[in-house]
């Protein structure tokens, strides 16, 4: 996909990111807009899209802790995100349906290892659900186990990648 570009996020992206969100993730579980908005003004480091032919078909966004406890649900709206924290935490990763399986999340995968290591976190961290953990692994992230998570009512496991 030569027309593929992973780049950090703008505030022109919030809309799209917000239909991506609302698009790959059941309502309870979705990310508000505002919430967008504030990762993208407070840590647009941290947060990338994939544009394909000029259109944002996907997202990962995260924020920094010193903390290691991932479960608190304030600090997806950045409440305590500290951009010198040694771990980053992935918040959402999410490709448009009609756009998976080609390999866009692997690609802002591998962008978003690549910056963290030069943001020098030493932590990549993010709950997932079970039928994603084969998928985390094969970028190296090792299962730590049933989180205490009980975001939108689901059961989260919690992953881990030490850089
Ligand atoms: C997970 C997700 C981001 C992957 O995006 P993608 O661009 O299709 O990913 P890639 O093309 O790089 O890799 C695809 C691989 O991911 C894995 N995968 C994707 N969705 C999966 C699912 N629901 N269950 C199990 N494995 C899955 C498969 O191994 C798949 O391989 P395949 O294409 O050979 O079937 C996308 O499926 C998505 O947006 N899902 C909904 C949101 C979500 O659950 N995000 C993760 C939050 S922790």
């Amino acid at each position: 996909m030569t027309n593929l570009t992973i780049r950090t996020a703008e505030l022109d992206d919030l809309t799209a990111c917000h239909t991506i969100e609302c698009n790959c993730f059941p309502a309870a579980e979705a990310a508000l807009t505002s919430s967008l908005e504030q990762r993208i003004i407070e840590y647009p480091e941290g947060f990338f899209v994939a544009e394909l032919d000029g259109r944002v078909v996907g997202q990962l966004n995260s924020g920094s802790t010193d903390k290691d406890d991932i479960t608190d649900e304030e600090f997806k709206q950045l409440i305590g995100h500290d951009p010198e924290g040694k771990n980053i935490v992935i918040f959402s990763l999410a490709v448009l349906p009609e756009f998976q399986h080609r390999g866009i999340a692997d690609q802002m995968m591998t962008a978003f290892i690549k910056q963290s290591r030069k943001l020098d976190k030493k932590n990549i961290l993010l709950l997932c659900k079970d039928n994603l953990i084969p998928y985390y692994s094969r970028h190296g992230f090792t299962d730590s186990g049933i989180s205490e998570s009980n975001h939108g009512g689901a059961t989260w496991h919690e992953m881990a990648l030490a850089l």
